[in-house]
C-alpha cells in the first residue's frame, strides 16, 4: 500500500481489533454473570419450608408426679431418705409389729428370696432404718419401689410408694391431719374435701385411711369411687409404741405419725387414666400425652 493508505487502513484495523476485542469481552461477562445466576437458582433456599423437628423427651408421668409429691413434701421440711428394695424380713414385718405367723401378713403377697429376704412390700421399712441411725426429731419422707403378688387394672406386681415419718415431742394425731391436709390441698386443690376413715395397721395405733370426695363425680357416686362419692388416697395413723421399742426409743418420751401413699393412683386420681399397666408399656401414644 501507499503510505497514506497504509496510516487509514492501520486505523481502521486497529479500531476494529477493539470493537471485537470489547464485544468478547461483553459477551463473556454476560455468560459468566449467567452461569452463576443458574447457580444461585439451584442451590437457593426456600426459608418457608417447614423444618425437620428433632423429636423432644420429657419425663415420664410417674416421674412428674412422683417429683411433685416429694417437692410438697420437701417444702414442708421433709428431708428425702431411700431404702433398700431387696429387705429382710424383720424390717419390712418383724420391726413394724408384724411377727411371723401373724394374720396381718395375709394383708400383702409378699415375694421371698429366702426365708430372711424379702421383696419390700412397702417402705415402712425405711421407718425402721431411720430410727435406728438417727434420733429424734426425725421429719423423712421415703420414695421408692415396692412389690406385690397383685397385677389387675388397679395393681401392679411392682409399684411406687412414699412413706412418711415425724417423730418428735409432743407429736400429735391433729399435726398428722393438718400435714395430710396442707398435703392434699397443694396436690388435688384447695377445695379438695378429706375424711380420715379407722382403720388397721400392725405398726399405727390409731391408724386410719384417708379419702378425698370423689375427683370424677364429685360425691354423688360413679364407677371410679364405686358408688360412695369418697376415693382412698392413704394410710396413716401414729406409729406404734411397739415400733418405738424396736428401734429403742421411749414411747414415754417421743410420739410421731407415718403415712404411706401410692405414687400410681395419685397420677391416675391427677389424669384420670383407668389402668395402670398403661405406666408400665411404654407406649408412646401414651406417653406423649403429658
Ligand atoms: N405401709 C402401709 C401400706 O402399704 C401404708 C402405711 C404407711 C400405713 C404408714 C400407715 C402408716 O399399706
Amino acid at each position: 500500500m501507499k503510505p497514506e493508505e497504509r496510516r487509514r487502513v492501520g486505523r481502521l484495523a486497529n479500531d476494529l481489533k477493539q470493537r471485537v476485542e470489547n464485544k468478547l469481552e461483553e459477551k463473556a461477562a454476560e455468560i459468566r454473570g449467567r452461569s452463576l445466576d443458574s447457580r444461585a437458582a439451584q442451590v437457593a433456599i426456600d426459608v418457608s419450608l417447614p423444618g425437620r423437628r428433632a423429636p423432644r423427651g420429657h419425663r415420664h408421668p410417674l416421674t412428674q408426679t412422683l417429683q411433685d409429691l416429694v417437692d410438697i413434701f420437701r417444702g414442708m421440711g421433709f428431708k428425702v431418705v431411700e431404702g433398700p428394695e431387696v429387705e429382710l424380713d424383720y424390717y419390712n414385718f418383724e420391726a413394724l409389729n408384724i411377727p411371723r405367723d401373724h394374720p396381718a401378713r395375709d394383708m400383702q403377697d409378699t415375694f421371698y428370696v429366702t426365708d430372711d429376704v424379702v421383696l419390700r412390700t412397702q417402705t415402712s421399712p425405711v421407718q425402721v432404718r431411720t430410727m435406728e441411725s438417727e434420733s429424734p426429731p426425725i421429719r423423712i419422707i421415703s420414695p421408692g419401689k415396692v412389690y406385690r403378688h397383685d397385677a389387675d387394672v388397679t395393681h401392679s406386681p411392682m409399684f411406687f410408694q412414699i412413706e412418711g415419718l415425724m417423730v418428735d415431742r409432743d407429736v400429735s394425731f391433729s399435726d398428722l391431719r393438718g400435714v395430710l391436709e396442707a398435703f392434699l390441698h397443694e396436690f388435688f386443690g384447695p377445695e379438695t374435701e378429706m375424711r380420715f376413715r379407722p382403720s388397721f395397721f400392725p405398726f399405727t395405733e390409731p391408724s386410719a385411711e384417708v379419702d378425698i370426695r370423689c375427683l370424677i363425680c364429685r360425691g354423688s357416686g360413679c364407677r371410679v369411687c364405686s358408688g360412695s362419692g369418697w376415693l382412698e388416697v392413704l394410710g396413716a395413723g401414729m406409729v406404734d409404741p411397739a415400733v418405738f421399742r424396736f428401734v429403742g426409743y421411749d414411747p414415754e418420751e417421743v410420739q410421731g405419725f407415718a403415712f404411706g401413699l401410692g405414687v400410681e393412683r395419685m397420677a391416675m386420681l391427677r389424669h384420670g387414666i383407668d389402668d395402670i399397666r398403661l405406666f408400665y408399656e411404654n407406649d408412646l401414644r401414651f406417653l406423649s400425652q403429658f
